[in-house]
């Protein structure tokens, strides 16, 4: 019998066993002194559980062998099959069937698993699943997801008030690129569905031409047209603002399905174009407060003490950074949500980043700039090596679903056509396409690589989610046959 000193089925059998013990010797020693004198046996084969006859012995006036030997001889209860005196010890030899069920009846009152996991629960807001629009979203993106999905229900689970968040780049240099060969080189017509996937292969062919281009007498051209857009972007009016608007949604609506194939839900979306002209309007208070300081041409603030280099928060031009969002953003989720910590998962390429904003936050004297957290993680590769959506070598998200569902009804499911119903085999296929991504992500330690490999990653024996899913639903079969509740 596998128990130790810490499990609730521990306590009760040796208070069970005090209380018989007390009762045989009519004694007067506490029931809580008697329990402390139960000791697991070094070796199983000694018993299950043994009880120290010394603290009897004073009263007893008789040595604890002699005890161990008077309390062997009629030990009866339902809980002991045999007892053995060895020494000053009693070793008892647990009844199996009893103490099963008292495992199972601990079991099927949900008490076994229920342990105080973390002892103080300050409202939390976590940050996670921040892809940009007008990319394409990958597999990698599916980290993200999955660790921050897992640890949202994880702090729930705990009892811990819990808001979910994301905050997606829809802003920014990825966006103007985007545009920009949509309106001056693309030829196709947006497809019906998906059309934000579509949108990604058009910012990977904006970087293959913009690369093609460099060092010929188009690329100065080219970052003209760029800076034009994006101030055009800025500036909220314009035919690529308009297409800005249009073209974001498609994005959005391909995130969003993402989540909902991953059953996830955010409490808040927030957007980087939403925080662009707030953060740019703090920062400037603070320097005009005198917490920022010029530094040829540009506002920001020196962190080298910190090693940490300088932080720049309004370019020459006026305009904001990443960092000038970042610090907006981490004020605004406080004051929103009366939260008391702020966690972000982004991949750990970002630390130096999150290192200046919270250093940032520090020095403007934003008290809770001690409650920010970055949960940093590693890359996903291929088995041939790493991903990047600029250069276009990435396995799409949604290519990828597809793949793994097609590849799980043909190895497992078809078998079940006919018997099952076309909606049940998807449904099916689904939830194990499922499982075998999210189970895949978050088994590896956060700090390393993962190898994305879906053939490895479907199979159903060894460190895999469906194998989880086949233990899970093996166990409930037998918990259904047992005639318990299964709930
Ligand atoms: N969208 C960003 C990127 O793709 C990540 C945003 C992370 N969150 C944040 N608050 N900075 O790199």
């Amino acid at each position: 019998m596998q128990f130790n000193y810490h499990n609730k089925l521990y306590f009760q059998l040796a208070t069970q066993l005090a209380e018989l013990v007390s009762q045989k010797f009519d004694t007067q020693v506490e029931i809580g002194d008697l329990y402390k004198l139960f000791v697991l046996p070094p070796n199983p084969k000694q018993g299950d559980l043994a009880f120290g006859c010394f603290i009897l012995a004073k009263q007893l006036k008789q040595a604890p062998p002699a005890i161990a030997q008077a309390l062997a001889q009629d030990f009866k209860s339902d809980l002991v099959k045999s007892s053995q005196a060895a020494g000053p010890y009693l070793n008892f030899f647990l009844n199996p069937e009893t103490c099963n069920q008292l495992i199972l009846d601990e079991i099927l009152s949900g008490e076994a698993f229920k342990k105080e996991i973390i002892k103080e629960a300050p409202k939390t807001i976590i940050e996670y699943s921040q892809p940009n629009t007008h990319k394409e979203l990958h597999v990698g993106h599916m980290r993200n997801l999955c660790y921050g999905n897992a640890l949202v229900r994880l702090y729930r689970y705990c009892g811990v008030d819990t808001i979910a968040t994301t905050f997606p780049g829809d802003m920014g240099t990825h966006v103007a690129k985007c545009l920009w060969y949509y309106k001056k080189h693309n030829t196709q017509t947006p497809p019906e569905n998906r059309k934000g996937a579509w949108l990604g292969t058009l910012y990977t062919a904006a970087n293959n031409l913009l690369e093609e281009q460099r060092g010929s007498d188009k690329e100065e051209t080219n970052r003209q047209e760029l800076t034009a857009i994006l101030h055009e972007l800025l500036a909220e009016k314009g035919e690529y603002f308009e297409l800005w608007k249009e073209t974001r949604e498609w994005s959005i609506e391909l995130m969003q399905s993402v989540y909902d194939w991953a059953d996830v839900k955010f409490d808040r979306w927030f957007f980087e174009s939403e925080m662009d002209a707030p953060s740019l309007k703090i920062c400037q208070e603070y320097y005009e407060k005198g917490l920022l300081v010029k530094d040829q041409g540009a506002i920001g603030m020196n962190l080298e003490d910190d090693k940490l280099g300088f932080c720049i928060l309004i370019k020459s031009d006026g305009t904001g950074l990443y960092s000038t969002k970042d610090v907006a953003l981490a004020k605004k989720k406080f004051e929103e949500f009366g939260v008391e910590k702020n966690i972000y998962i982004v991949d750990s390429r970002q630390a130096f980043h999150f290192k200046q904003v919270f250093k940032v936050l520090e020095k403007i004297g934003f008290s809770q700039a001690k409650d920010c957290y970055h949960m940093p993680y590693e890359m996903v590769e291929l088995t041939d090596g790493a991903m990047s959506s600029r250069k276009g070598n990435i396995i799409a998200l949604s290519d990828l679903v597809n793949q793994m569902e097609n590849k799980i009804k043909s190895d497992y499911l078809e078998k079940y056509r006919g018997d099952w119903s076309d909606e049940d085999i998807e449904k099916t296929a689904h939830m194990i396409a499922n499982g075998a991504i999210k189970y895949g992500m978050v088994r590896m330690d956060n700090n390393r690589k993962i190898v994305f490999d879906m053939n490895e990653w479907l199979k159903l024996d060894g460190e895999t989610g469906p194998y989880l899913q086949y233990v899970c639903a093996r166990i409930s079969s037998l918990i259904n046959k047992s005639g318990q509740p299964s709930d």
